[in-house]
C-alpha cells in the first residue's frame, strides 16, 4: 500500500504504473509553445490528478530536439492568466532571445505571444523554462528539455532524457501547494514532497543486459540537489551543463546534481537479464531507486571499451586567465546569518526591514538586481569571478549566456559549465571569455533564492 505518509516521504512500496499524458498534443505544435493549464497524474494512481502550469499539456513540457548549428523558431502563446516568458538555459544564445523580463524583453501579458528565433551553437543537453516569477512558474511545470544533437550521435542504443524533478503536493487535494512558505526563502529553497522523472513518481524503463544507454539527466527542481549512484550499471560522464568533457570520466562514486545542472552518462547495463538496475538516490538514508532498469533480454554485444569523447563545441577554451578583468562576488543573508545591512531599492535596509519584503539574501551588498553590473566586460575579454559563499546554504549559481570553467586551486581549469553549485563558506573562482555582447543575469538557480535577493548581472560590450 502507498500511504500518503510514504507519498510525503517520496518513498512508495508498489512500483507504479507510468502514466504519460498528451504526447499526442506535443506533435502537433511544432511553431507554437503553448503555456497553458493542464492536469495530469503527478502523485501515484489512486490519488488525484494535480492541475500545472505546462508547455503542450505534460509536465516536462514538449520535448524539442533540434540539430546543432539549426536555428530554432518556437512562438511562445499565453494562454496562461499570469505574465510569463521563456529562457533557454545553458544556450550561448541573441542576449534579445534570452527570456529575461525587465532585462532582455516584456514579460509576455495573458492572451499574447512572442516569437523566439536563434541559432544553436553548441550540441548538448540544455533546458527551457519561464524566467518570469520563475520560483512558482517553474515549479508550477513552465520547463522542458531541449536536446541539441551532435552531427554524429555517438555510438549508444539508445538516448534517455530523464528529467528529475520534485513537487510540493497538497497531500489532501493533490494539488501543488502555495507559494508564501517563508522559510522556503530564507533556508535552503523550495523542497518538494515527491520526487519525480519526466513527470511521474518512480520510473521504470525496460533494459536489455549489455544494452549502451546514453542518460541525458537535468535537474529541474527548485532547490534540490540529488545526490546519485549507479546500481547494475557502469559508464562514464561525457558531458556536463550541455559541454562534452574532454575524456570520458569514469563513474566510480556517487555525484551530484544541482539544480539546473545536466550531466550526459554514457552506461553499460551490467545486470543479469531478469534483474533490475537502477538509479539510486543517496541524500535518503533508504537508497531510494529513483529510476528502476527493469533488465529484459540481452543484447548480443558484450561490455563495449570506453567511448569516445563528444565532439567539442565551438569556443570552448578559456585562455588569457593573466590579463583577465578580475571580479569579486560575495553571497551573504539566509537564516541563521543575515546580513548586517544591504542596498535595496537603492537605499541601505537591515536584515529585518529586507526580510519584511521577503528579501533574504544580499549579492555584494545588493539585494535584488541593482542598476549597475557585476561587472562590463569588453567583448571577448577573459573575465575571473572570485566568489565567496559566506552563507549556511549552498548556491547553484547560473551565468546566462556563456559557460565559465572553475580555475581550481592547483591552477588547472575545471569542465566548462553554467552553473556552479557552491557549498556554505566556500570560496570559487570561475573564468570565462565574455564573447557575447549583451546583459547577461548571473543568479542562484535555487528559485526561491533569486526571487529574495540573489540575482545580478553582466554586461558584455
Ligand atoms: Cu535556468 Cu536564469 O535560469
Ligand atoms: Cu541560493
Amino acid at each position: 500500500m502507498i500511504t500518503r505518509r510514504s507519498l510525503l516521504a517520496g518513498t512508495g512500496a508498489l512500483c507504479v504504473a507510468p502514466f504519460m499524458p498528451g504526447r499526442a498534443l506535443a506533435s502537433t505544435t511544432h511553431e507554437t509553445l503553448e503555456a497553458a493549464l493542464a492536469k495530469v497524474q503527478i502523485a501515484p494512481e489512486g490519488y488525484p490528478q494535480t492541475e500545472i502550469w505546462s508547455y503542450g499539456g505534460t509536465v516536462p513540457g514538449t520535448e524539442i530536439r533540434v540539430r546543432q548549428g539549426e536555428r530554432l523558431r518556437r512562438r511562445l502563446v499565453n494562454s496562461l492568466s499570469e505574465p510569463t516568458s521563456l529562457h533557454w538555459h545553458g544556450i550561448r544564445i541573441d542576449n534579445a532571445m534570452d527570456g529575461v523580463p525587465g532585462v532582455t524583453q516584456e514579460a509576455v501579458p495573458p492572451g499574447e505571444t512572442f516569437l523566439y528565433d536563434f541559432e544553436l551553437p553548441d550540441a548538448g543537453t540544455y533546458w527551457y523554462h519561464s524566467h518570469n516569477q520563475s520560483y512558482e512558474q517553474v515549479a508550477r511545470g513552465l520547463q522542458g528539455a531541449l536536446i541539441v544533437e551532435e552531427p554524429e550521435a555517438p555510438d549508444v542504443d539508445r538516448d534517455e532524457v530523464l528529467v528529475l524533478d520534485d513537487f510540493r503536493l497538497d497531500p489532501e487535494t493533490g494539488q501543488i501547494a502555495g507559494f508564501d512558505n517563508m522559510h522556503d526563502f530564507s533556508h535552503g529553497g523550495r523542497f518538494g514532497n515527491i520526487t519525480v522523472t519526466n513527470g511521474v513518481f518512480n520510473k521504470t524503463l525496460d533494459v536489455k543486459q549489455n544494452e549502451r544507454l546514453r542518460l541525458r539527466l537535468l535537474n529541474t527542481a527548485n532547490a534540490r540537489i540529488f545526490e546519485f549512484e549507479l546500481q547494475g550499471m557502469e559508464g562514464w560522464v561525457v558531458a556536463l551543463d550541455g559541454m562534452p568533457l574532454q575524456q570520458p570520466k569514469p563513474i566510480t562514486e556517487s555525484f551530484l546534481l544541482a539544480p539546473a545542472q545536466r550531466a550526459d552518462l554514457i552506461v553499460d547495463v551490467t545486470a543479469e537479464e531478469g534483474s533490475e538496475a537502477h538509479l539510486v538516490r543517496l541524500e535518503r538514508e533508504d537508497g531510494f531507486s529513483h529510476v528502476l532498469f527493469n533488465v529484459k533480454g540481452r543484447a548480443a554485444e558484450a561490455r563495449r571499451p570506453t567511448p569516445m569523447p563528444l565532439p567539442p563545441n565551438p569556443d570552448m577554451a578559456v585562455d588569457g586567465l593573466e590579463d583577465a578583468l578580475h571580479s569579486e562576488l560575495r553571497m551573504e543573508g539566509g537564516a541563521m546569518r543575515g546580513f548586517v545591512s544591504a542596498q535595496m531599492n537603492g537605499r541601505a535596509v537591515g536584515f529585518r526591514e529586507a526580510a519584511q519584503s521577503m528579501k533574504f539574501w544580499a549579492m555584494n551588498g545588493m539585494v535584488d538586481m541593482p542598476d549597475t553590473p557585476l561587472l562590463v566586460a569588453e567583448r571577448g575579454q577573459t573575465v575571473r569571478v572570485q566568489m565567496q559563499n559566506d552563507t549556511m546554504f549552498p548556491h547553484a549559481m547560473h551565468l546566462h549566456g556563456h559557460h565559465f570553467r572553475e580555475v581550481l586551486p592547483g591552477g588547472g581549469l575545471g569542465p566548462m559549465r553554467d552553473t556552479l553549485l557552491m557549498f556554505g563558506d566556500e570560496r570559487r573562482e570561475i573564468a570565462f571569455v565574455a564573447h557575447n555582447p549583451g546583459d547577461w543575469v548571473f543568479h542562484c538557480h535555487m528559485l526561491t533564492h533569486a526571487a529574495s535577493g540573489m540575482m545580478t548581472r553582466i554586461k558584455v560590450l
